[in-house]
């Protein structure tokens, strides 16, 4: 928890209304879970639900009650108002794998650029506010620029924790061409050099958990900035650094998300250059090579 100068949650300026938005639709989705859904697929394993849809319609509805001059972004296909000054990007459930299956480890997330009318299409505004809400836990995630984070309305920020090496981070795998993905080499090498890697299922809750300091440090590869762009000033809010792999500021529309709680940042960069880089892999065995060595044992009765 921050002993920093934060502004209280009264001075939110777009936050107070977001997050009853958000509140409402997580509401949603918990009914939606208690009585059920069916499940469709959007590819390979990417899933979508009756949930999805239904509560990012409750949110474009709200959205355009509350802020009438707002663009909205949403992951299941809403455009709106693209051309306006102030664009949520919204996810209505980050989590959906999660959800289907009944773990109760999902959220709505909403975040708000501002875009100038001078800049360019392809250009990133400036992220003024954040909302994740994870319905289950009734956790309300919040932050705008300059003002700081909050959960629940209390002061949040990032943990000191200064080494990877003490550290609990998170990563999430694509679910579109999975088999074109090293993922799974970074997840090793980060448990072999961490307290452990999470795969929660939940972009969105992953970088919260870096802002309120369970979490040291989230990567992953190919997010949209439905996922991110609430993330992104919650943690940049509560004291975290949030980069691409190679350490250079964070675009909406990045391919590469490394987030961390600041302290562990160079180190986690250093380690993704190095493992591009093709060094200081440590091997795995493979699972013939590890049957071979179990049958050994047997023989020796070890
Ligand atoms: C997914 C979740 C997951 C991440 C995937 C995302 P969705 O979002 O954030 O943790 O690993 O890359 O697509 O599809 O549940 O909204
Ligand atoms: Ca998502
Ligand atoms: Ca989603």
């Amino acid at each position: 928890m921050s002993d920093s100068p934060v502004k209280s949650q009264t001075e939110f300026v777009w936050v107070p209304e977001a997050s009853n938005i958000a509140r409402e639709a997580g509401e949603r989705l918990r009914e939606f879970l208690l009585a059920g859904v069916e499940t469709e697929y959007k590819g390979e394993v990417d899933l979508v639900t009756v949930a999805d849809r239904t509560v990012e319609k409750l949110i474009l509805t709200r959205l355009s009650e509350t802020f009438p001059n707002h663009g909205i972004y949403g992951e299941e296909g809403t455009r709106e108002r693209l051309d306006q000054e102030f664009r949520w990007y919204v996810d209505p459930l980050d989590g959906t794998t999660n959800f289907a299956h009944g773990v109760p480890q999902f959220c709505v997330s909403m975040g708000l650029e501002q875009r100038p009318s001078h800049i360019a299409a392809g250009h990133d505004g400036e992220l003024v506010a954040a909302v994740i809400y994870d319905p289950m836990r009734d956790e309300m995630y919040s932050a705008e620029r300059g003002r700081g984070a909050v959960l629940n309305g209390k002061p949040i920020h990032v943990s000191r924790i200064p080494e990877l090496a003490e550290s609990l981070v998170a990563t999430g795998f694509p679910s579109r061409k999975r088999h074109d993905n090293p993922n799974i080499h970074f997840y090793h090498e980060f448990t072999l050099r961490s307290h452990g890697v999470r795969r929660g299922g939940s972009a969105a809750l992953d970088l919260a958990y870096i802002a309120c300091g369970r979490y040291e440090g989230f990567w992953e590869f190919n997010l949209n900035p439905w996922d991110t762009a609430a993330g992104i000033l919650l943690i940049e809010e509560a004291g975290g650094r949030i980069t691409d792999f190679s350490g250079n500021p964070v675009r909406l529309d990045s391919r590469e998300v490394l987030a961390s709680n600041g302290l562990i940042h160079d180190e986690l960069v250093s380690l993704f250059i190095d493992m591009f880089a093709g060094r200081d892999l440590s091997p795995i065995p493979t699972p013939a090579q590890f049957a071979a060595r179990r049958a050994e044992r047997a023989v020796n009765g070890k």
